[in-house]
């Protein structure tokens, strides 16, 4: 992503926190894995999403109108040490040359120097409760500035929640944030297909994660959206199954929900397909039946429906599907009244995508479902899991887990799929997995 992409969106991000007011946000912090050893290095998606700075150890203030400059990024100084053992790191040159601060100190001195910024403020834009350390200090502070008041300093009267504009923000996805979810959504369709095709009996679980990650990395995706559901036969119908460490059965089905981040874009992505390549008369009806309720779903995706209709929808088919199949028994409307569906559908459609796989952003508008816009991206995935110990079904449908998810794109006239690279019908997948 282009440096003047963060640019415009701090500008559009001061506008509306308005001058004699100030922002802070802070960057995400290494955490260990064990001993000397770090997670790999994740930024925080808000913080990313203003500074394009994908370092720990930094705090962004947004001070509109400051006649010094408006954006300032404490970080930690160049290390030469530290660059020999850990590499590269922008420095407080870096931060305003490359990462176009207009000032930049030393994190250490984030005590010392951040009071100053707070004085005589209104209101203070933060994400308050999402870093607990940050919280207590930004609460010293502001005591600190109070402490002073006698000496004509006013120190700032309300705290207001950052996420309620950063969000709405990211929401909306700009050409240039498409085209690193479209990137994100092509490699991980492929990396489905891949699974698809070296899938069969014999092999586990993991042996199919380690495809689609093989597949991620050596397109230059290094990491994972969300750890890969790889769940064969009835470890579908645990829906986040992450174990990954069953053997593969001729018969059964194959759920993988995977998909890789994209400079920080994710794509999320679930497919079901046969272990053996050809689908059973009872996984047949039920296959078809999510896809028929994805189908519908996918027809509620246009601007100016609701949000929950295309959720409506779904359950609308998925019930009707279950009483013709045998699997609930009573009226249509009652049924889905009485939320019996909830026995085997018990997630909703879907959740908005972007930065974060569950992104940011109200579903719910002054207690009124969101109204689809164009740029909003969401995922749609009905599915059906029939536990394995449910007396109430024949037995034939017991323990199987199906899911069908897609990326979707709100256009100004409906939708686009993101996600169409890998084939759903149940045509196309046994044609894929038997061509080899
Ligand atoms: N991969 C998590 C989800 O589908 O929501
Ligand atoms: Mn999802
Ligand atoms: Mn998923």
């Amino acid at each position: 992503m282009k440096q003047s992409e963060f640019k415009k969106r701090r500008k559009q991000f001061m506008q509306r926190i308005g001058k004699g007011n100030i922002a802070l946000i802070s960057s995400a912090s290494t955490q260990i894995r064990n001993r000397d050893v770090d997670f790999p290095f994740r930024q925080d998606s808000d913080f990313y999403y203003l500074t394009g700075f994908n370092e720990p150890d930094a705090v962004a203030v947004f001070a509109p109108g400051r006649e010094q400059g408006e954006y300032v990024l404490f970080c930690r100084e160049f290390d030469e040490k530290k660059a020999l053992w850990e590499g590269a790191h922008a420095g407080l040159e870096g931060a305003t040359v490359h990462y176009e601060a207009d000032d930049a100190f030393p994190i250490d001195d984030l005590d010392d120097i951040l009071p100053g910024f707070l004085e005589n403020k209104t209101k203070i834009f933060y994400p308050l409760g999402r870093n607990l350390d940050f919280d207590q200090r930004l609460l010293a502070w502001i005591n600190h500035i109070r402490s002073q008041s006698r000496s004509g300093v006013v120190a700032p009267s309300e705290l207001v929640s950052l996420d309620s504009i950063v969000h709405e923000m990211r929401l909306f996805k700009s050409a240039n944030e498409l085209k690193l979810l479209r990137r994100a959504a092509t490699v991980s369709a492929n990396a489905h297909i891949r699974a698809m095709q070296v899938c069969k009996s014999g092999l586990y679980e993991y042996q199919i994660e380690a495809e689609l990650i093989h597949s991620f990395m050596s397109n230059g995706l290094r990491s994972v959206a969300y750890p890969s559901i790889v769940a064969g036969g009835s470890n579908a119908c645990t829906l986040h199954y992450t174990e990954n460490k069953a053997k593969l059965k001729s018969g059964d089905l194959l759920l993988i929900d995977a998909g890789a981040e994209c400079d920080h874009y994710a794509a999320d992505i679930t497919r079901t397909f046969p272990v053996s390549g050809r689908f059973s008369e009872p996984q047949k009806q039920l296959y078809q039946l999510v896809l028929d309720a994805q189908s519908a779903a996918l027809e509620q995706i246009k601007p100016g429906l609701p949000w929950n209709q295309a959720h409506d929808a779904s359950v609308e088919v998925l019930t009707k599907g279950l009483i013709d199949l045998g699997l609930l028994k009573g009226k249509l409307k009652k049924l889905i009244k009485d939320e019996k569906y909830k026995l085997f559908y018990m997630h909703r459609i879907g959740h908005w995508l972007g930065m974060d796989v569950h992104d940011v952003g109200a579903y719910k508008v002054n207690d009124a479902w969101r109204l689809l816009e164009p740029g909003m991206v969401l995922t749609v995935e009905p599915g059906l899991y029939i536990p394995v110990d449910c007396k109430t079904v024949d037995e034939k449908w017991r323990g199987i887990g199906i899911r069908i998810e897609d990326d979707v794109l709100v256009t100004a006239d409906g939708y686009e799929v993101l996600t169409d690279g890998v084939p759903k019908s149940i045509v196309e997948i046994e044609a894929l997995m038997q061509a080899l």
